[in-house]
């Protein structure tokens, strides 16, 4: 009975060939360089003696040269924009090539081939990464334009996500509201339910609720923080499920409803915060948003296993933070990063609790020893550290520089670095992508992969010259927005004509 199923969905879909993947998923860990991976695997193998490798270890097939148009050190707006339309762009550029004209994504290009999509990060579901798969704009701070074609509002196809996962609320709501970061009344929280029918939660039991997968529609979106989801080390599990659990709920709510569409899906996975953690200088961050990243990794592994008509490839977009491990000289001590339960994001806002609540200076000085530098794993502090925190720009990332330096790594950058990162891959036809690759030759393969016409998608997006105009700089969005919305509505049917 099964065989004869897969055979008439097999059927049904000529584009596929037998020997294609039905299914994609792209995991893109963001600023995940190569030290990156030996750092996690060092404290594993401390925690763990009989741990000698982490779990995407397993999956390496090759590298990424990540150099933007503009700048040999990447942002990941220009990276995802490379991975989602196969182009190289400037820094900060969404979705749109170096004349801010947008260009068809491999979600897109799904979208309109009868594919379900999917964007499932920990950042805000409008940061660059998820932003350059589904979304056009010229300047990734846009956030406000994003979070409108995510939803379909002013997305020349109208909405082409099935499936959100991620924070970012604050951009859903209208200004009048408290928690908005929005400036005008555009209600897209209940704009998406009415108009695109969404159902928007940002409920943990609604999250529950889809039973992993096994129950639950399209469209779906989950956005339970207002700005980005917790680190892991931080991450209430009352309020927010793990990356691993979304990832999986997501792959079998995707895959049941692509079965009873007899089509496959293109789905996108972040673990979104590994780079904020390289950019914040904080190895407790940067540690256990990698170890999740693995666990998510391993179970996405093990979903393939029991689905062989998907794939994975993985690779961040660039390295984050000139991570090195061994500084001054041939020694680095995993052990100096295990008591922290927390990131230094954490102990920061207790150092603020602290100064802002407790009145005598002896009071304070015992406390800070104790409860921000001795819980984070700083032991000894001297009167200078003290003084440096007290001084310091950033407190965080004062503790995260001081605790880097106990443990014999440093940081030497607080942005991005032009080294290459990891290709991880598998499932069918992956061994293929064996080597050293530009990141748009990646997108140009899962484009391949699932029988998609970037290009296509690129000249459709390109002849709505309302929607061009729309996305050029300097050009007051909001103006053009109501206007540009008429059109849209006719695009839309168009859109649908053209899939059937
Ligand atoms: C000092 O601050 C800590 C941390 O916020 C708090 O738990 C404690 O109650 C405060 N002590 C006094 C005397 O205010
Ligand atoms: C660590 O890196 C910083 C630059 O971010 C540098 O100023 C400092 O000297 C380095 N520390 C050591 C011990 O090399
Ligand atoms: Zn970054």
């Amino acid at each position: 009975m099964k065989g004869t199923s897969i055979l008439l969905a097999a059927m049904a879909m000529p584009v596929i060939h037998a020997a294609k993947p039905k299914n994609y998923v792209f995991f893109l860990p963001d600023g995940y360089g190569p030290a990156s991976e030996t750092f996690a695997r060092d404290y594993a193998n401390f925690v763990d003696e009989a741990t000698v490798k982490l779990p995407v270890d397993s999956f390496a097939i090759g590298q990424v040269r990540t150099k933007s148009s503009d700048s040999l050190v990447t942002d990941s707006a220009a990276a995802a924009t490379a991975y989602a339309c196969g182009i190289k762009t400037y820094n900060g550029a969404i979705g749109v090539d170096g004349n801010h004209l947008p260009c068809g994504t491999v979600l897109e290009a799904a979208k309109l081939n009868g594919y379900l999509t999917g964007l499932v990060v920990t950042s805000r579901i409008t940061h660059a990464s998820p932003a350059g798969f589904a979304t056009h704009v010229y300047d990734r701070d846009m956030e406000a334009e994003i979070a409108e074609q995510l939803v379909g509002y002013s997305h020349p196809f109208g909405r082409v996500v099935d499936l959100m996962m991620g924070g970012g609320k604050c951009f859903f709501l209208p200004q009048s509201d408290e928690n908005s970061c929005r400036e005008d009344d555009v209600d897209l929280w209940s704009t998406a339910q009415k108009r695109y029918d969404w159902t928007m939660t940002s409920s943990r039991e609604a999250f529950d609720n889809l039973h992993k997968g096994e129950s639950g529609d399209l469209p779906f979106a989950f956005i339970p923080a207002n700005s980005h989801m917790a680190y892991e080390a931080d991450r209430d599990p009352q309020r927010e499920p793990s990356l691993t659990e979304m990832a999986i709920t997501a792959l079998n709510l995707l895959d049941r409803k692509a079965k009873e569409h007899e089509t496959g899906f293109f789905l996108f996975l972040e673990a979104s915060r590994i780079d904020h953690a390289g950019h914040g200088h904080d190895p407790i961050a940067h540690l256990f948003d990698i170890i999740e990243y693995n666990r998510a990794m391993l179970a996405v592994k093990h979903w393939i296993d029991d689905h062989d008509d998907t794939a994975l490839l993985s690779a961040a977009d660039h390295e984050c933070g000139g991570l090195t491990l061994g500084v001054p000289d041939y020694a680095w001590y995993p052990s100096v990063l295990a008591r922290a339960e927390h990131t230094s994001e954490y102990y920061a806002a207790i150092y603020k609790d602290i100064v802002h609540f407790n009145s005598t200076e002896a009071q304070r000085e015992s406390l800070i020893i104790d409860r921000v530098f001795g819980d984070y794993g700083i032991d000894n502090v001297t009167p200078k550290e003290i003084a440096g925190l007290v001084t310091a720009n950033s407190a965080a990332i004062f503790l995260g520089d001081l605790l880097s330096a106990r443990a014999g790594i440093n940081w030497s950058t607080l942005g991005h670095s032009a080294v290459d990162t990891t290709l991880f891959g598998y499932g069918l036809n992956t061994e293929k992508l064996v080597g050293n690759f530009e990141n748009i030759e990646v997108g140009h393969f899962i484009a391949a992969e699932l029988g998609l016409k970037l290009k296509d998608v690129t000249e459709q997006l390109q002849a709505n010259q309302n929607f061009v105009k729309l996305i050029q700089p300097n050009v007051k969005a909001k103006k053009l927005l109501k206007r540009f919305q008429l059109e849209h509505e006719h695009d839309i049917m168009q859109a649908h004509t053209r899939k059937h």
